[in-house]
């Protein structure tokens, strides 16, 4: 390089050099820009690892498992709705004098889940006021339809199995299905 274009030094007058090293530094625009890439090249890069973590673990509903064992019939009382598992697995049990079913907690209005009423022997669905009796025969509101029962049996074990992958819907004439229904 010719020393001739060698820019000279710049020297500050030595009373303004006191003043010039009190002044907060600020970045120059080249240092700017440099830092403002690496944001935004990591920003980027931190976008696209949360929408791989996204992919890895999609959201998905946790459904309840579609089959469940409910105890041996003996923990029932003969003539009551069973609540045990309706926060669990949506289910009441029926026990009549004679036998069992198992009847869905999801209302065939809009889906949400009634409550049982033992004083008025009736569910009724909190949302638009929807009855069902003990059976699950609707009555009043706007369900269009009675609730469904479920598969239910006697396992190996001697406990009851609830199976709710297999429903039976009463105004096709299924309740009277052998599965619908356990005689114990
Ligand atoms: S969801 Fe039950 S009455 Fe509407």
């Amino acid at each position: 390089m010719n020393p001739r274009l060698k820019s000279p030094e710049l020297k500050l007058p030595a009373e303004y050099e006191a003043e010039a090293k009190s002044q907060p530094v600020f970045m120059d625009r080249r240092r700017f820009l440099n830092y403002s890439g690496w944001v935004g090249i990591l920003g980027s890069l931190s976008v696209a690892l949360l929408g791989f973590l996204r992919f890895l673990f999609p959201r998905v509903l946790f459904e309840p498992p579609t089959a469940f064992k409910a105890g041996p019939p003996s923990d029932y009382v003969p003539g009551t709705v069973d609540t045990r598992y309706t926060l669990s697995h949506r289910v009441w049990i029926v026990r009549e004098p004679e036998y069992f079913y198992a009847l869905s907690a999801i209302c065939t209005h809009l889906g949400c889940t009634p409550r049982w009423l033992p004083s008025e022997d009736k569910f009724k669905c909190p949302c638009h006021g929807s009855g069902f009796k003990r059976s699950g025969v609707n009555f009043e509101g706007p369900a269009p339809r009675p609730l469904e029962r479920f598969k239910i049996t006697l396992a190996e074990d001697g406990q009851i199995l609830v199976e709710r992958g297999k429903n039976f819907r009463q105004e096709k004439g299924e309740w009277d299905n052998p599965d619908a229904k356990l005689f114990v």
